[in-house]
């Protein structure tokens, strides 16, 4: 069948004839990079294509595990090297013979828009293709959001590059944007393809369609209205703005103009901070995922099924990451009743994502039908990972593990979703400390995307890296931590809690602690937050011992949200207001305390509930806790969402400067005439101008 093969060894692009169809293959590992080397091949190999009269169609295929994934993320910031992405793309489309996609993988931002240059897009049904620049800060900046709304229609493009989320082959068959879905062998189809629609002239050029534009210029308000509808998750970005502009500009302009407007906009996202925080970040949680000084021959254990112990908050949720990823669960309480009772919240979660779509009721069936309740603690004694999540008491704990002990099977996994125990400890009241591992999920655990894997003094180097993969496959980003007082995340809501409470007592009221942290781009300031979690969390439960404002609060029954009452009062729609009964409290005890009211500044919150959490993350790293500074960004953002267009705590530090965060807090140390105890890496990297992340 072949003809004429040609691979230069130094190129990732290689060509074969299959009688009249040359075939373009991309060979760059992992993810198929559109690297200076693969641009330039494609570029020879189109020029191949356009120069040799025997050939009379093309296919653009990958090898391995993926069609193109995009630009190469390690190039941006260097000096570039031609050609450029979009006259690759340019280069594509302006073949002389019909050039075919044969998408496998992900064709992604860069892989999606050389796919836009071809002629013709073939796919597998399981490919998925999509414009995830925004994530990165930017936009597709090689034609992408002017040969997008041509193909896919208006609407769709606008979807896709202001969110990035990526669409399944069957959503983008239907869109148009795939011509034709793939069963069998992709290359020798795309082929029979390629002959097909060999001889057909005009060749059909994505950049001169005007057909889907057609459609969408009698609604103009499809921008503002999705603008409105995406405003909540697009606040404080500055790149799906900029999507939405530049797929506007496609309706209104012609491609040749679209295109430099395209260009602009790129060259500005590109430049700007948020670019860099977030593209810094993709890197950040790839590196998360490995674990400095494991012995090469560490390999993972088996993990076929799991045994939850406890089916409150945290146990139900966490099973159902297992059940949704096919692993069989057990799970096991103290009574019926609460079995009952978690397990019923567990399937109610899961009807209501399918009432929204997410889910078909058979899929709710099957996740449901891998779950076992029990109440005999026996019933674990055949699961390969057992995951403590009962009550945050050490007795109890050790209690559970002690009998674990003696019933789960040799080799087995015992974890504990503890938010502040000592991991070793725990381990110690089994005869297999090896065996024991931290697993902190974070609530709504079916939901959130981070988990703290807690590694012990005696964790195996095998159960760590188990717990790492079983992560990947249900979907977690797990971040390694020490053995300390709330591990990485935790820890570091510690002293903001101290300052943020603190600060109330001197004169700032709930509500604007929490808009300088919203302002920020947190979700919810700490108040907010303590009236979601739950005010009561941590409480010693004694309403006649009242030593602070929380207790005062818990005293009085203000639990927080489930109480309709906590730092704000609630009405019957959970909405906040400021309450004159929790100011009467803040003010009686800065009385009671004789701390002097006054204005405080919006910076004085930064620097006192911000700049401390820094000086915390820099204690953590200096004794080990953490791997890397940017493990900490990683759990910052997947679970306490903070905004990733500032990087994370330790990144946007360095953006601050480590010399302006030092010279805050000693700012607010005279202040206050109190010592936050600095971090001693802190003072030393502010000193010798040097920063975590750069
Ligand atoms: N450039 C450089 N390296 C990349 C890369 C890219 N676009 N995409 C992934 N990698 C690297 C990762 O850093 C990782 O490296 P490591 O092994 O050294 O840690 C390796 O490839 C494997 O990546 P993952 O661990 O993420 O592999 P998965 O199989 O889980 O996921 C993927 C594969 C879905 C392709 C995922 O890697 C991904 O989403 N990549 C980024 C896609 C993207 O953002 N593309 C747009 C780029 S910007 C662009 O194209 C601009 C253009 O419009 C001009
Ligand atoms: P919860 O009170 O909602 O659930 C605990 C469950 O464990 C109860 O249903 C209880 O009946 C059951 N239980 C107690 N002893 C048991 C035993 N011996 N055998 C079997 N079941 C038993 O508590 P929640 O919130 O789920 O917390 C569980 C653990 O998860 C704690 O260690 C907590 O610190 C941790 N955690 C909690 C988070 C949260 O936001 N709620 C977040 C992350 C971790």
């Amino acid at each position: 069948m072949t003809d004429v093969l040609d691979r230069p060894s130094t190129s990732p692009i290689s060509t074969q004839r299959h009688g009249d169809v040359l075939i373009v293959t991309s060979n760059n590992p992992p993810v198929n990079a559109l690297s200076a080397a693969v641009r330039q091949g494609l570029v020879a190999a189109i020029e191949q294509a356009d120069a040799d009269d025997a050939v009379k169609a093309v296919v653009i295929a990958c090898e391995g595990q993926t069609f193109f994934a995009g630009a190469d993320i390690t190039e941006f910031g260097k000096p570039p090297v031609m050609p450029w992405l979009p006259m690759v793309v340019d280069a594509i489309e302006n073949c002389s013979k019909p050039v075919v996609a044969a998408i496998h993988g992900t064709a992604l931002g860069g892989g999606l828009e050389v796919a836009l240059g071809c002629h013709y897009r073939v796919a597998v049904p399981d490919s998925k293709l999509g414009t995830p620049e925004v994530k990165l800060g930017l936009l597709p900046g090689a034609g992408g959001t002017q040969r997008l709304p041509r193909v896919a229609g208006v609407k769709k493009a606008l979807e896709m590059c202001a969110t990035g989320t990526p669409i399944s082959a069957r959503e983008a068959f239907d869109c148009g944007l795939v011509d034709r879905l793939i069963e069998g062998e992709l290359v020798s189809h795309a082929v029979g393809y390629a002959e097909e629609v060999k001889d057909v002239r005009p060749l059909p050029k994505s950049s001169q369609r005007d057909d889907r534009l057609v459609e969408a210029r009698g609604q103009p308000e499809i921008f503002d209205e999705f603008r409105k509808a995406n405003a909540k998750k697009f606040r404080g970005f500055e790149a799906p703005d900029a999507n939405i502009r530049a797929v506007q500009v496609a309706l209104e302009k012609p491609y040749s103009e679209g295109v430099i407007e395209e260009r602009k906009l790129f060259m500005e996202l590109m430049s700007g901070t948020q670019a860099r925080a977030q593209q810094y970040f993709f890197f950040a949680e790839r590196k998360a995922a490995k674990i400095e000084g494991l012995p090469e021959d560490a390999r993972p254990r088996d993990v076929h099924k799991v045994g939850l112990i406890g089916a409150g908050t945290m146990g139900g949720g966490i099973a159902m990451n297992f059940l949704s990823a096919g692993i069989p669960v057990t799970i096991i309480e103290t009574s019926q009743e609460a079995l009952d009772r978690g397990t019923g919240v567990m399937r109610k979660n899961y009807e209501a994502s399918a009432a929204r779509g997410k889910l078909t009721t058979e899929q709710v069936s099957k996740a449901m039908g891998m779950l076992t309740p029990t109440l005999d603690f026996a019933g674990l004694a055949d699961c390969d990972m057992i995951i403590e999540a009962v009550f945050e008491e050490m007795e109890i704990k050790k209690d559970v593990f002690g009998r674990l002990d003696r019933i789960a099977k040799p080799g087995a996994i015992l974890a504990s979703n503890t938010s502040y125990l000592d991991i070793d400890e725990i381990a110690a009241s089994t005869s297999r400390p090896e065996d024991v591992v931290g697993l902190h999920f974070f609530s709504p655990a079916n939901i959130m995307k981070l988990l703290e894997v807690v590694r012990g003094a005696k964790t195996a180097p095998d159960v760590l890296l188990t717990a790492m993969s079983i992560a990947k496959k249900i979907r977690k980003v797990a971040v390694v931590a020490g053995v300390c007082h709330g591990f990485i995340g935790n820890r570091m809501l510690m002293p903001r809690q101290v300052q943020a409470t603190q600060l109330l007592l001197e004169g700032a009221s709930p509500k604007q602690v929490d808009r300088v942290h919203v302002e920020f781009g947190m979700p919810m300031g700490p108040f907010q937050m303590a009236d979601l979690a739950g005010v009561d969390i941590g409480w010693h439960r004694d309403p006649n011992r009242v030593e602070n404002v929380r207790d005062a609060l818990c005293a009085i029954d203000r639990w927080g949200q489930k109480k309709g009452a906590g730092f704000y009062d609630y009405d019957d729609k959970r909405r906040p207001s400021p309450s004159p009964v929790v100011q009467q409290i803040i003010e009686d005890f800065a009385a009671r305390q004789g701390v002097e009211r006054r204005e405080i500044p919006d910076q004085e919150i930064v620097e006192r509930t911000l700049y401390t959490m820094v000086n915390e993350g820099a204690k953590i790293l200096e004794e080990g806790m953490a791997q890397r500074p940017s493990d900490i960004d990683v759990v910052w953002v997947y679970g306490y969402g903070w905004p990733v267009y500032r990087g994370g705590p330790m990144f946007w530090a360095d953006s601050e400067g480590l010399n302006t965060i030092v010279e805050g807090l000693k700012r607010q140390e005279q202040r206050l005439g109190s010592d936050f105890g600095f971090a001693q890496l802190l003072l030393d990297k502010a000193e010798r101008g040097e920063k975590f992340t750069r």
